[in-house]
């Protein structure tokens, strides 16, 4: 049986439902029955009968941080997808990060290593790279450098990748995928989804930087072969196309029928905007939508190269243009 740690999150979501398409015995944990929706929404995205499909999944309460209900999680599984994480760039909830994303993923491990599982597939992210220099592509040879200005979410996650190597080393086999920013259909409160909700209201502003860019369905589908695949201890970038910001954004403009944002961001203007959105956060306690480091990247030019998956699998990723379109119509339905 295969147990999928974040599944009410886009990319659990998305691979819980092909693992359930496609016949398999899941078992997926959860913390909060609201979230359940979000994954409902992700099923209802692909098929009619997604309220069928979904109930095919056995949910279990429980928490990365709780080890007495993970271990019930772990009862009669073979196989574990560990795509739970605390997605933030919000540097006072580092220390939340650091729980959520280095102690919940060595519980995994942890677990892991006592269950005897076949095969770990972790998520990470291109965040636990470094950079190079005169723009060479980044890889996954391209090592991380602790001097550099890391943002809280990289240094966790790298530190959770940390855990997944420790793991190899204690005998769990296991793959990791490094994506860059994931596009999908579903949930459309936060992430890449609430930016296709931002243009379709009228933004304003691009900048000048780029995005490495991936279709969910391909990460899922990567994943997914990884772990039938005899690959085993190595990690994989998975980029299809590194976009400037401004075609980005213009192609989400054009897939939900709106006029695409015009003005161009200066450096100046994007500081003053994350301080602003600083001091509305101290003010009202709301979550921070721009920090330093989020300010940073969307005016950087960084290319990836997914090289290494595609000789590895063979791979053929979705077009973006193709990806974008149809994100773009599931937001207008
Ligand atoms: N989205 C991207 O562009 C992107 C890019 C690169 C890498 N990644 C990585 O891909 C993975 C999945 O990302 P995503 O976009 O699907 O994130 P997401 O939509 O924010 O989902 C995160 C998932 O993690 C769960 N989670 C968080 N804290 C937990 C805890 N303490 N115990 C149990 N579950 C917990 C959430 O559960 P609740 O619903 O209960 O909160 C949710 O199911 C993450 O590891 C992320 O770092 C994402």
């Amino acid at each position: 049986m295969i147990l999928v740690t974040g599944g009410t999150g886009l990319v659990g979501g998305h691979l819980l439902y092909r693992l359930i398409s496609d016949q398999k015995r899941v078992k997926a944990i959860y913390r909060n029955k609201r979230k359940l929706e979000n994954t409902k929404n992700i099923f209802s995205c692909y098929s009619d009968d997604s309220e069928i499909l979904f109930n095919k999944i056995e949910w279990i309460e429980a928490d990365l941080l709780d080890i007495p209900t993970l271990t019930k999680a772990f009862i009669d599984i073979k196989t574990v997808y560990h795509a739970a994480a605390f997605v933030s760039f919000e540097p006072d909830k580092y220390q939340l990060l650091r729980k959520t994303n280095i102690e919940g993923t060595a519980n995994i491990v942890n677990l892991c290593i006592a269950n005897n599982i076949e095969k770990l597939c972790y998520v990470s992210s291109i965040a636990t790279l470094g950079s190079t220099l005169n723009n060479a592509p980044i890889s996954e040879d391209t090592n991380w450098n602790p001097e550099d200005d890391n943002s809280v979410y990289a240094i966790t996650k790298y530190g959770a990748e940390m855990e997944v190597w420790r793991g190899t080393q204690e005998g769990v086999d296991a793959v990791v995928v490094n994506p860059g920013v994931i596009l999908g259909a579903g949930i459309w409160r936060y992430g890449t989804g609430s930016l296709f909700k931002k243009v379709h209201k009228g933004l304003k502003y691009y900048t000048s930087g780029t995005v490495g860019l991936i279709a969910v369905e391909d990460v899922v589908n990567i994943m997914i072969a990884l772990v039938h695949s005899q690959i085993k201890n190595e990690r994989f970038v998975l980029v299809t196309e590194n976009w400037s910001y401004k075609d980005f954004l213009e192609a989400v403009a054009e897939s939900v029928s709106v006029k695409p944002p015009k003005k161009l961001a200066s450096k100046r203007l994007l500081r003053m905007a994350w301080k602003l959105d600083w001091l509305k956060h101290k003010l009202t306690g709301k979550r921070r939508q721009l920090t330093k480091h989020i300010a940073k990247s969307l005016i950087t030019e960084t290319h990836y190269s997914s090289k290494k998956i595609k000789i590895a699998l063979n791979y053929k990723f979705t077009a973006i243009g193709k990806a974008i379109s149809s994100i773009g119509t599931s937001y207008l339905k």
